[in-house]
């Protein structure tokens, strides 16, 4: 096959941000050396950073160049330096707005325990349970974009911040998540707090009418609340999770937890603009400009840019398949340790990776792995 030519914008931010974008902008420099595509990547500044160089979390130029692009990579955004400002004015707006503008409505999380980590999960007998589900957020709307407002009467202050959904915003997410699942073990769950809510009633109404055209598909509904204790009981009986925006930000954080670290896990936001990719991570400000932050989550972005956002399914197995090999021989950043570990630091995680990344194809090359 002939090379690529894509356009990366790379969005390094805060906090351990610019140190994991680096680590996976030189994977994606090996992925376009070793299978002769040509990345162009452009970098500009997003929340704290760009408050502090352009005076606000998404300038416009950054805007701009999200808009042409192929594909972005953040890194994270936020950190205590900015914790004073108002909320429409945070390091973390300027995400938010991103994700708004160029209407990025779906947010996918995989979730999968690795064979190397099982025994950094906090699950009890993780070893024997298949964790390999995915979170599909819908992230441009609900609570997230609703109106936020705090007002003083009779000397209380009340806060506000108002949840909507149209049929239409649940619609597209949903759509999404079906076939998802149609493609992978066939299962849906929806999960919501019908019993409380109206927008959550509008969504399982919804998902019921969208799921009768994948009879394929066994859809199940969940209120929040178990959803969250049957992600820890049980986290093998799930293949697709469908849900808000709120609800997905939280659930995501749990099932990050039960397969070793927040640092691990990969995340893509799409819908009608250029995907974005992300590690779910955030800023990490204690461990900033350390070299301990674990790049695993950045890198992951980057093959599941290479996977679903230029379809090149081969590179990204390559990338996935030389982290497991990595992780198997014990190389790890802190927040992977176990005993036996070798606990590294980011950059010397990462120049392990590059080794086998480069050993895999010269092992492969002649079954016809490479170009
Ligand atoms: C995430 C993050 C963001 C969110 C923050 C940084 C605004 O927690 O991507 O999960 O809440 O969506
Ligand atoms: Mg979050």
């Amino acid at each position: 096959m002939a090379g690529l030519s894509k356009t990366i914008v790379l969005l390094p931010g805060d906090g351990i941000g610019p140190e994991v974008i680096a680590a996976a902008t030189a994977v994606l420099a090996d992925c376009a050396t070793e299978f002769h595509h040509r990345f162009t990547l452009r970098e500009f500044p997003v929340g704290g950073a760009a408050l502090d160089r352009a005076g606000a979390p998404l300038p416009p130029e950054t805007l701009a160049a999200c808009r042409e692009a192929d594909a972005i990579l953040l890194g994270a955004v936020g950190g205590p330096r900015w914790d004073g400002l108002p909320l429409g004015r945070r390091p973390e707006s300027g995400l938010l707005a991103l994700r708004q503008e160029l209407g990025l409505y779906i947010n996918l999380r995989p979730i999968r325990l690795r064979e190397a980590l099982a025994g950094i999960s906090p699950l009890k007998g993780a070893l024997n349970k298949r964790i390999d589900l995915e979170i599909v957020r819908e992230l441009a709307g609900g609570i997230y974009f609703g109106e936020h407002r705090t007002e003083r009467s009779n000397g209380l202050e009340r806060a506000f911040d108002v949840e909507a959904y149209s049929s239409a915003e649940i619609e597209r997410v949903a759509r999404f998540a079906l076939a998802r699942a149609a493609a992978r073990r066939q299962r849906l769950a929806s999960v919501d707090k019908a019993n409380v809510l109206a927008t959550s009633a509008l969504w399982r109404k919804t998902v019921e009418r969208l799921a009768a055209a994948h009879p394929e598909v066994a859809v199940s509904h969940l209120y929040v609340d178990n959803a969250a204790m049957q992600l820890i009981l049980a986290p093998e009986q799930f293949d697709v999770i469908l849900t808000s925006n709120l609800f997905g930000d939280i659930l995501s954080d749990a099932g990050a937890a039960l397969v070793g670290s927040i640092g691990l896990i990969p995340s893509m936001s799409c819908g009608d603009g250029p995907p974005l990719f992300e590690p779910i991570h955030g800023s990490a400000p204690l461990l900033a400009g350390q070299d301990r932050a674990c790049p695993l989550g950045a890198i992951l972005s980057a093959g599941l840019m290479l996977r679903e956002a230029f379809g090149l399914r081969q590179e990204a197995d390559w990338v996935e398949t030389a982290v497991d090999r990595v992780l198997a021989r014990g190389y790890r950043t802190a927040d992977l340790a176990e005993p036996g570990s070798v606990v590294v630091g980011g950059s010397e995680f990462v120049a392990r990776l590059r080794e086998e990344l480069r050993e895999s194809l010269k092992q492969l090359e002649p079954y016809g792995w490479g170009v």
